[in-house]
């Protein structure tokens, strides 16, 4: 059965309440995504295998410890996914990235799928799926589907706020999968926006609106 694991950190907590505000404009929406991500990071990693090496310090041989070299792929769903790669790549360089293009149809708020295009090894790469907003959970099933046809086996799932309604369908699913989440907020509106939440995420992020 699937976690879902909150990042209640007061830094993290801090800086979405600055994002949450209606006034916060792109550039400062843009630098607090990637200081959060980085943030969370520091949990959804938290269980990376490390491994021994013997370095020499200035003052003499220690056997220290180095990520053992799992391969891990970013994965974000376009678009406002993308505004959590550079904070993942910053703590993770050698992780490749992959890409999923969906957008919610405004009418029946069914996600669409226009690109795809993931690492060739995807199956036996960690796979961190990442988009600000999990509402519905129409997207991120979509995504996650995908990334299995394509033969992704170990993924977790990395949002910012979520919707319990989100939280249940992707629970319903796929329960392997875990899922990481800055908050959980208290509803979707008519319109499947998550309440409170921080209105539309790709439009904030890329000042579209
Ligand atoms: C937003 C968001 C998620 C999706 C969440 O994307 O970034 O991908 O909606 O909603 P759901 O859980 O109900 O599927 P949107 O479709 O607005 O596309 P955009 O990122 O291109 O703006
Ligand atoms: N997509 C967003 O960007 N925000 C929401 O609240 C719901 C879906």
């Amino acid at each position: 059965m699937n976690k879902v694991i909150i990042t209640e950190h007061p830094l993290i907590q801090h800086k979405l309440t600055l994002m949450r505000m209606k006034d916060t404009g792109s550039k400062d929406f843009r630098e607090l995504l990637t200081e959060i991500t980085m943030l969370m990071g520091y949990e959804v990693t938290k269980d990376l295998p490390l491994t021994d090496i013997e370095i020499d310090t200035p003052v003499g041989k220690t056997n220290s410890k180095i990520l053992a070299g799992k391969k891990l792929a970013i994965v974000p769903i376009l678009r406002a996914g993308i505004g959590m790669v550079d904070g993942f790549v910053s703590l993770i360089p050698a992780a490749k990235v992959g890409h999923i293009g969906l957008y919610r149809d405004p009418e029946t708020c069914k996600p669409v799928e226009y690109y795809c295009k993931l690492p060739q090894d995807i199956g036996e790469r960690e796979v961190f799926l990442v988009d600000p907003m999990l509402a519905t959970g129409g997207s991120a099933t979509a995504a996650i589907e995908l990334l299995r046809e394509k033969g992704a086996k170990n993924i977790r799932l990395i949002n910012l706020v979520a919707a319990p309604e989100g939280i249940e369908e992707v629970h319903s699913k796929y329960p392997d999968v875990d899922i990481y989440v800055a908050s959980v907020d208290e509803k979707l509106d008519d319109h499947k926006y998550i309440v409170p939440g921080l209105g539309d995420a790709g439009d904030r992020l890329f000042g579209t609106k």
